[in-house]
């Protein structure tokens, strides 16, 4: 069977820091402090929904962390702004690199998936925006089983709807949550690592292999005999 790859979506595919231009023009220099905080709550919210089993989907999780965001950074925003901006979340834009490494691992023969926390059809509309949905066999959204990543049961949710065994897929992300998630669920997994100053996780759980862009990934799966 030909190697299915799983493509976590924000912060991998799809880059978050997108919002960026926006923020600057309401808030100016926070914006990149902002911009991390945010990020950051969203994933412990859905950490924590999952944890708690309190499932509210990940654009809730989004919608309230930039609430927090506003209190903690001091910063009053009008319904109408974060309105903006949570608008903006829902067309960001790719990294530089993830037309052009979909585009080859897909002619080389990979299955693609996007594989994601998102809600099927905020993926959708992310993917389609960004002109890459048709890159993808399917788009597999953990809302289905309201729970989020990295609990095992989105990996199996996630191989149960791609067909694929876990020997025979890939996990592709850059967060080191998602590829130990996804590794101690018997998946392969590439660590997407996109900045030199990005940190792996010390649990002596490893990436299978670490790339630094997708089109550095096209290259080392390409030379591999998977
Ligand atoms: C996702 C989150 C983890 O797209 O970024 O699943």
């Amino acid at each position: 069977m030909k190697t299915t790859l799983a493509f976590d979506v924000y912060g991998t595919l799809i880059d978050t820091n997108g919002v960026l231009a926006g923020l600057e023009t309401l808030i100016g220099a926070k914006a990149l402090d902002f911009s991390k905080t945010w990020r950051d709550i969203q994933l412990e919210y859905s950490f924590r929904r999952g944890l708690m089993q309190k499932y509210e989907n990940f654009a809730v999780c989004t919608s309230q962390g930039l609430d927090y965001t506003c209190a903690f950074h001091n910063v009053s925003l009008t319904d109408a702004q974060k309105a903006d901006l949570l608008g903006l979340y829902r067309v960001l834009p790719t990294f530089s690199d993830v037309k052009e490494g979909l585009t080859r691992l897909k002619a080389a023969g990979f299955r693609l998936y996007a594989f994601s926390n998102g809600k099927a059809d905020a993926l959708e509309m992310l993917l389609n925006n960004a002109g890459i949905r048709d890159l993808f066999l399917g788009v597999v959204s953990v809302d289905d089983i309201k729970t989020f990543k990295p609990s095992p049961a989105t990996y199996g949710h996630f191989l149960r709807q791609s067909g694929a065994t876990g020997g025979s897929a890939w996990l592709v992300s850059s967060n080191p949550f998602d590829v130990i998630g996804a590794i101690s669920s018997g998946m392969k997994a590439a660590w997407v690592q996109r900045s030199p100053e990005k940190i792996f996780d010390p649990w002596g759980i490893d990436p299978t292999i670490t790339v630094t862009s997708l089109v550095d990934l096209a290259d080392r799966l390409s030379e591999s005999s998977l």
